[in-house]
Order: C-alpha cells, then sequence, then structure tokens
C-alpha cells in the first residue's frame, strides 16, 4: 500500500466537532441538482432501530444532518421515511445565518416523493403546523395526484412526474428547471437512495458510522443489491472522527459517457 492510499482519520476536539460542516459549499449542479445522500448507520450496516432513525447517530451527527440539509435549497425524502418519523426541519438561528451568508434562500424546500398507494402522513409537522420557511412539495404519479391534492388540502402543491411511479430523472430536473434547486440532500431512506443510485444521480455520498452494533434486518443505505452496470465506486473526500463516530465524505465517481 502506497502512502497515498493511507488516509488518516482525523479525531477532532470538542471545539472542532462544534464546526463541522458549518459552512458547507457543495457544487451547483447544470442540467439537475448537485445530489448528495445523507445517512447515519450503525457498525453492522443498520439505519434503523424499531422502525426509526432515531438512536442510531448522537446529537453531533443529528446537528451535522442539520448543517448539510443547511447548504442545499431542497431535501428530498420516501414517503415511508416521512411515515417512521416526525422530522424536524425548522433550522436554528445559527445555521439560518450561516445559509443566508452562503447566498442560499431563505426557504427550504421539502420534497416528498409517493406513488400514492398508501396515505401520507399528514398529521406530520410539515403539513400539519406550515411554517413560511419550509416549503412542502409533493411528487407523485399522474394517477395518484389527484387523491393527494385531496389528502394534502392545500397545505402542500402536489406535482405529477410520470405515469405510475414518479420519473426520478425527469423529478431532479423539474426541481432544477422549475425551482431553482441547484444543490439537493436526500435524506434516505434505503430504498429512494437505491432508486437514486441505480439510476446514477447520486454524487456524493456523507455516511456517518455510529459506534454502536445493534443486529437487526433494517438495511443500509442502500436497500437491496444495485445492478452490477449502476455500482459505482467512491473517493474519500474526507473522514473526521469524534468520540468513536465517523463522518465520511464520499464522492461518487460516475461512468464516463459513451
Ligand atoms: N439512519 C438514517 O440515516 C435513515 C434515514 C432515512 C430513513 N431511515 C429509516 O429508513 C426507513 C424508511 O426507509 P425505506 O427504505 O423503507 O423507505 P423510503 O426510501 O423512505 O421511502 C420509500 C417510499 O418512497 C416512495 N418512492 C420511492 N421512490 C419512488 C418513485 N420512484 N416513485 C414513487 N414513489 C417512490 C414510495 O412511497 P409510497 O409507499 O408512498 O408509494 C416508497 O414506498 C425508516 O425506518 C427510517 O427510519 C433511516
Amino acid at each position: 500500500m502506497s502512502r497515498r492510499d493511507l488516509v488518516e482519520v482525523r479525531s477532532l476536539s470538542d471545539g472542532e466537532a462544534a464546526n463541522i460542516y458549518l459552512d458547507l459549499t457543495l457544487p451547483v449542479g447544470h442540467s439537475r441538482p448537485y445530489t448528495v445522500t445523507n445517512t447515519a448507520q450503525s457498525i453492522d450496516g443498520r439505519t434503523a432501530l424499531a422502525g426509526s432513525s432515531r438512536g442510531i447517530g448522537s446529537a453531533l451527527d443529528r446537528r451535522l444532518l442539520r448543517r448539510v440539509r443547511a447548504a442545499a435549497e431542497a431535501v428530498l425524502i420516501g414517503a415511508n421515511t416521512l411515515r417512521a418519523e416526525e422530522i424536524p426541519f425548522q433550522f436554528a438561528p445559527d445555521v439560518l445565518a450561516s445559509r443566508l451568508r452562503r447566498g442560499l434562500p431563505r426557504e427550504l424546500l421539502v420534497v416528498i416523493i409517493t406513488a400514492g398507494a398508501t396515505p401520507l402522513p399528514v398529521q406530520r409537522r410539515l403539513f400539519a403546523r406550515p411554517s413560511p420557511d419550509i416549503v412542502p412539495l409533493i411528487l407523485t404519479s399522474q394517477q395518484a395526484a389527484p387523491g393527494l391534492v385531496e389528502q394534502a388540502a392545500g397545505r402542500s402543491r402536489v406535482l405529477p412526474v410520470g405515469e405510475n411511479g414518479v420519473d426520478l430523472p425527469e423529478a431532479l430536473r423539474l426541481l432544477h428547471r422549475e425551482h431553482g434547486v441547484r444543490r439537493l440532500v436526500v435524506e434516505g431512506g434505503p430504498r429512494l437512495n437505491a432508486e437514486l443510485l441505480t439510476e446514477g444521480l447520486v454524487d456524493e455520498v456523507f455516511l456517518t458510522l455510529a459506534p454502536w452494533l445493534l443486529g437487526g434486518t433494517s438495511p443500509g443505505l442502500v436497500a437491496g443489491e444495485l445492478p452490477e452496470s449502476t455500482q459505482r465506486p467512491l473517493d474519500l473526500l474526507s473522514a473526521l472522527g469524534y468520540q468513536g463516530e465517523l463522518f465520511l465524505r464520499y464522492r461518487v465517481r460516475h461512468r464516463a459517457p459513451g
């Protein structure tokens, strides 16, 4: 192994840990948003405990989740993740201030993706107690859109993108074209991550490795096996450690066109 292949994990002091990803800047995408996934996983590759991601990552991991989110115009979430847990999207004042300093909009677009056969959890704060800074958007199929408009009852726009399911490449182009989304953070779950990776739509992977062995059957950051032609190598961009937890950032090596 050459010296170049050795990556040392930097173990951070309290002060350094408090600043991780504070002013993170993501590249902008040109025909679709630059897209990163963000996941916390235990050492044995579990992303949920009793059906919820709560308790996988530390308090610092949750803070970093919000900081990565703050580096993008929009967040994308699979409907099952919203069904599984209440997700607080509101930014703390310091995170919002840093977001504005970087020229990002005050509003965060929260995009929920659903085929529409199973009801959405409209009791979630995202829909039930809307904030002017958090703008929900439901992407679904042509078939399911009328039923979802009824469920959302004016609390979210509903856009059809595809006949039966959502056409993900077109959905990302639409977010870029019509909603000004240049950077997108995908917060899972594992099934949505797998679909986006299969379509070659992920540019970076943020992965927290939490120092726990949990057992169980929840998938890792990708549910199921990716088709061989879409399995991609990753380049490690940074590896930071704090109190046994690792915060890893990788870039996906895309296949050269042609
Ligand atoms: N540890 C972590 O970082 C983390 C992060 C996120 C989630 N999680 C955990 O992961 C679990 C949920 O993940 P999951 O993999 O089961 O589900 P998921 O990826 O959150 O959501 C899958 C759902 O998204 C919708 N969807 C995805 N692709 C679609 C497409 N192309 N067209 C239309 N709809 C589409 C469908 O919703 P419909 O069923 O409505 O059609 C599908 O059932 C929960 O336990 C959650 O706690 C953990």
